[in-house]
């Protein structure tokens, strides 16, 4: 492990990824209630840090969800529906024979929902035998600060329409429920409910196109964003996996992208998230 130890928080030691973003966080174990020292010294810690990383964690299924459990409700993937398993999780299972792994293209979780998961907890048990699927990150607040003025200004005014048939039948082909899968619109820049912090709130996986403007702008100006979220590595952490860790990852400022350079060996993990009390909210409120 590399970066800077601090020592901000009595209940544990967080060590830095990169001087921004992400930290792995040591001597918690997240299989048994947290106390409230342990659970505020957290909930600081990712405001921080916005994707922390716990190593050699030993969860059931029920302290995975009881974790998650204590951030909030747990959200219900919209894929779930058709999936005969415990709604409340999402399997990432990725072998010879997959046709996808899940999250391969830089993407926030599940923004086409009204209230999208806050949070996710993915815990994977099963790493490849000859290394890789790692998960890249993207801070999405120095996304928003590495604009310029006058570019965060013009952005500031828009809202974006979120839609689950891209990712979900666009690149898994799967069958839409009843009604269809959601679309929701959101603002293109958003506030961060706990920090305050203004975050770019548009992503590949899921923003179709932003409102109020001709197809071909909204396409040219969501490409660029997406480019400079692809292309500028200031802006990325990444998380190479042991079996038995846990990272938890904040939605609302961070952006993901599992890597699949592993074919034809497998990786295993399960993942919980937990549902925002609110919608994400503009600079306007
Ligand atoms: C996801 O939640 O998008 C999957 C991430 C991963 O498997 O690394």
């Amino acid at each position: 492990m590399s970066g800077m130890t601090t020592t901000d928080y009595s209940s544990f030691q967080v060590t830095s990824l990169t001087p921004h973003l992400a930290a792995e966080v040591d001597g918690l174990d997240l299989s048994s209630p947290l106390s409230a020292a342990e659970q505020a010294d957290l909930q600081r810690a990712w405001a921080d840090w916005s994707v922390l990383v716990f190593r050699d964690q030993q969860l059931d299924r029920d302290a995975h969800k009881a974790f998650a459990r204590s951030l909030g409700e747990i959200h219900v993937h919209p894929m779930n529906y058709a999936r005969n398993q415990d709604p409340e999780l999402l399997i990432v299972k990725t072998t010879a024979d997959s046709p996808y792994t899940a999250g391969d293209a830089w993407h926030t979780d599940v923004t086409c929902d009204e209230f999208p998961p806050m949070a996710s907890a993915l815990y994977i048990t099963e790493t490849p035998a000859c290394g890789g699927g790692d998960t890249l990150y993207a801070d999405m607040y120095l996304a928003y600060e590495m604009l310029s003025p006058p570019m965060q200004s013009f952005l500031e005014g828009l809202t974006a329409v979120h839609d689950g048939a891209l990712p979900y039948v666009g690149a898994y082909k799967s069958m839409p429920p009843e009604g269809g899968y959601p679309r929701n619109e959101h603002p293109v820049i958003a506030v961060h409910p706990t920090t305050g912090r203004k975050v770019l709130y548009v992503n590949s996986g899921f923003t179709s196109h932003i409102k109020g403007m001709h197809r071909w702008e909204s396409r040219a100006l969501l490409d660029s964003l997406f480019d400079m979220i692809a292309t500028t590595p200031r802006l990325h952490a990444r998380v190479e996996w042991e079996p038995n860790t846990l990272t938890l990852w904040d939605n609302r400022c961070t952006q993901h992208h599992a890597v699949w350079d592993y074919h034809p060996n497998s990786r295993y993990g399960e993942r919980v998230s937990v549902i925002a009390d609110a919608r994400p909210a503009g600079v306007a409120g």
